[in-house]
């Protein structure tokens, strides 16, 4: 009956609300400790890599030279990707630098790997922005990025940041293959989906909103808005 369903309704909210707090808390802990942890033992390897093909007194035959200087590219090359796995758990640059030099950072992102084109069109200041919304704002255009990488087959995308009449709009645009749309968004808990609904979530934490315009063959538009305060 209605009542029962809207109680479930309820408490999956308040789940989803949890475990989208809980997500980030894991996120920061695995950045820092990749971070401290595996980041350092690789940098200390490179250096004793270093240390060895450098000191002459270990007399190193031309071929063990060469493996060595191997095993160092391999060394610095992990210790890359680690350090770009941890931005992308735990983005210090929205710390430092704040959400739009992020969001330019993973569009940079998005066109070195995957050619995509995308464009960061702003017009707003950052700093009415509390740093919760801009992450909020950030884990939201961070996911729906992923869809489009994943699902939209798409070759241009368009993030839009606007502030106007006590709102922030933003708006993800792709001109990929499109889907149809459920309605509701929260048919999608029931098929272990969680990616539009997580983005909704988040945007309902901040009392704002998620709209959806699809059109199969012409691409999708991921509209948040959230008010903004006085
Ligand atoms: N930009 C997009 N273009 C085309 N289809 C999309 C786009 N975004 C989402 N979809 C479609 O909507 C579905 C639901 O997206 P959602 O992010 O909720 O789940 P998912 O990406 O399949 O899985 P995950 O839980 O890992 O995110 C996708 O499976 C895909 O079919
Ligand atoms: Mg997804």
């Amino acid at each position: 009956d209605v009542t029962n369903e809207r109680k479930m309704r309820d408490s999956m909210r308040f789940y989803l609300q949890k475990v989208l707090v809980a997500q980030e808390e894991e996120r920061k802990r695995i950045a820092r400790d990749l971070h401290d942890d595996t980041g350092q033992s690789l940098l200390l390897l490179t250096h004793r890599l270093d240390a060895i093909s450098a000191d002459p007194k270990n007399k190193l035959s031309k071929p063990v030279q060469e493996k060595l200087s191997e095993l160092h590219s391999l060394a610095v090359e992990s210790l890359d990707s680690l350090r770009r796995y941890a931005q992308e758990l735990r983005p210090a640059i929205l710390d430092d630098i704040g959400l739009i030099a992020s969001l330019e950072w993973i569009a940079d992102n998005l066109i070195a790997e995957d050619g995509i084109d995308v464009n960061v069109q702003v017009d707003m200041r950052e700093r009415d922005l509390p740093h919760e919304a801009q992450l909020t704002l950030f884990r939201i255009a961070q996911e729906a990025l992923v869809n489009i990488k994943r699902h939209a087959q798409a070759s241009e995308v368009v993030i839009r940041l606007e502030a106007a009449a006590g709102k922030l709009t933003m708006v993800i645009t792709d001109n990929g293959k499109g889907f149809k749309v459920p309605m509701p968004l929260s048919q999608l808990g029931s098929t272990e989906k969680l990616g539009l609904l997580g983005m909704q979530e988040r945007a309902q934490l901040l009392s704002g909103s998620l709209n959806i315009q699809s059109e199969l063959g012409k691409g999708t538009a991921i509209i948040v808005e959230v008010p903004l305060e006085e």
